[in-house]
């Protein structure tokens, strides 16, 4: 691999401890994968920031690069933490894990880092553009950074993001390079994504309700993928007018790329009309079709629990978008839930919600905004039973990280769940 003189004085610790560990990393990464040189970024997204995950080894070596006196050279946020960093109490988060927590967002503040904490960084001031080379770490934003942003990110882990920050480079390799951006897969799509399921009602407001459907589709196709055995790009071709007559929402996007991420390790995906890319690629001969049959699969896959069974309900997974919010406030105006309901979203998004009044109207329900974290990441395993979600990347880790039963649902019946 060829280092510039820079980096090569960085390597050897002209300037300072965690600028040359961080070299290490990247270096040792870029051997790894293959890379001739390193790329420029333009802004890193730092995953790996609850205490929960981090534990004490994580914290100390934040601490011992935050101490190396490491500063972040490029725009650089930061994924959900295990709380609230305001309501934690409220959210039932003890005072020794919330200090912990707090030791690892002073670390990476004391680093130059902006401690957003939130999975949706395009949605709250890192939004990188077209064919800028950034290192982003959260499965989800890495998806939607390549294939709607069409900017260029591997999925990096915590400590490749933070080297990445401090050092405004990353091994060119994988989706930094042409050649691997090229789609491999033509995904047929014949399923209908406006129509409701089995588990849905029929009124017309499912319209809005989308998003958990495409979640299901992320599901389906990256469990064909993954039965394939090889990293794929796949070519999604959507159904045409009359079954979906308009593009993807962008709520509809970022719970696609949570799930296409989360179930089939997918980085980049190519729709005609979304992906920046998409129209100067052919369709690649191999074909999969993803049926209504195997749609209606993924959404009952995920229906494991009874509605009775349900005692957790949680809405922002990706975090919600201000739309999402605004449609929540008009489903729980003069409404009580009557179970426990975290709504997770980003610090600047519950910011204009209060501006707006929704979070009045949401918090006057009983429901509780849950910022800066998530349902997956906040130490909540073996406090409840079942979860109710419209987020199919929210079912697999409720099950996998903290052995809850799953409801699937729409956005508003999951609202109605917590109603009951
Ligand atoms: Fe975000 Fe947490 Fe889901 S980090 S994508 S809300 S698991």
């Amino acid at each position: 691999m060829q280092l510039t003189s820079e980096e090569q004085d960085i390597l050897a610790g002209k300037h300072g401890r965690s600028y040359r560990k961080a070299m290490e990393i990247l270096a040792a990464l870029g051997t790894i994968y293959g890379a001739e040189r390193m790329v420029p970024i333009s802004s890193a997204q730092i995953a790996g920031v609850s205490y929960d995950n981090l534990g004490e080894a994580g914290l100390q070596f934040l601490s011992d690069m935050a101490d190396g006196g490491g500063q972040a050279r490029v725009l650089t946020t930061l994924n959900p933490a295990g709380m609230d960093v305001e309501n934690w109490p409220a959210l039932g988060i003890s005072p020794e894990f919330a200090e912990q927590q707090q030791r690892v967002l002073e670390a990476f503040a004391r680093m130059g880092i902006l401690t957003t904490c939130t999975c949706t960084p395009y949605l709250s001031g890192n939004l990188p553009r077209y064919a800028e080379h950034i290192a982003w770490a959260e499965s989800s934003a890495v998806c939607f950074a390549n294939s709607v942003i069409g900017a260029r990110t591997n999925r990096e882990g915590g400590p490749s993001a933070l080297a990445a920050a401090l050092t405004g480079r990353t091994p060119d390799y994988g989706y930094h390079l042409d050649e691997n951006r090229r789609p491999t897969l033509t995904v047929e799509v014949q399923a209908h994504l406006k129509e409701t399921l089995s588990t849905t009602s029929s009124s017309p407001e499912n319209d809005q309700n989308t998003s958990m459907l495409f979640g299901a589709l992320g599901k389906a196709i990256g469990e064909k993928i993954e039965t394939g055995g090889k990293q794929s790009v796949p070519y999604i071709m959507l159904p045409g007018p009359g079954a979906l007559d308009q593009l993807p929402a962008l709520e509809d996007l970022k719970s696609l790329c949570a799930s296409i991420a989360t179930y089939g390790g997918v980085a980049l995906f190519h729709i005609p009309g979304v992906t920046p890319e998409a129209a100067s690629f052919s369709l690649p001969a191999e074909r999969i079709t993803i049926t209504q049959a195997d749609l209606d699969a993924a959404v009952q896959s995920m229906n494991d629990a009874s509605p009775e069974e349900v005692d957790f309900v949680s809405l922002g997974c990706p975090h919600l978008s201000i739309k999402e919010i605004a449609r929540l406030a008009r489903l729980l105006e003069g409404q009580t839930v009557t179970k426990e309901f975290w709504i997770t979203t980003a610090r600047p998004t519950k910011h204009l919600a209060d501006r707006m009044g929704y979070t009045r109207l949401i918090e006057a329900s009983g429901a509780k905004f849950a910022v800066d974290t998530c349902c997956v990441v906040a130490p909540i395993k073996s406090r409840f039973h079942a979860l109710a979600t419209d987020s199919a990347k929210a079912c697999y880790y409720a099950y996998a990280k903290n052995k809850f039963k799953t409801l699937f649902l729409p956005f508003d019946q999951v609202v109605r769940q917590a109603m009951k």
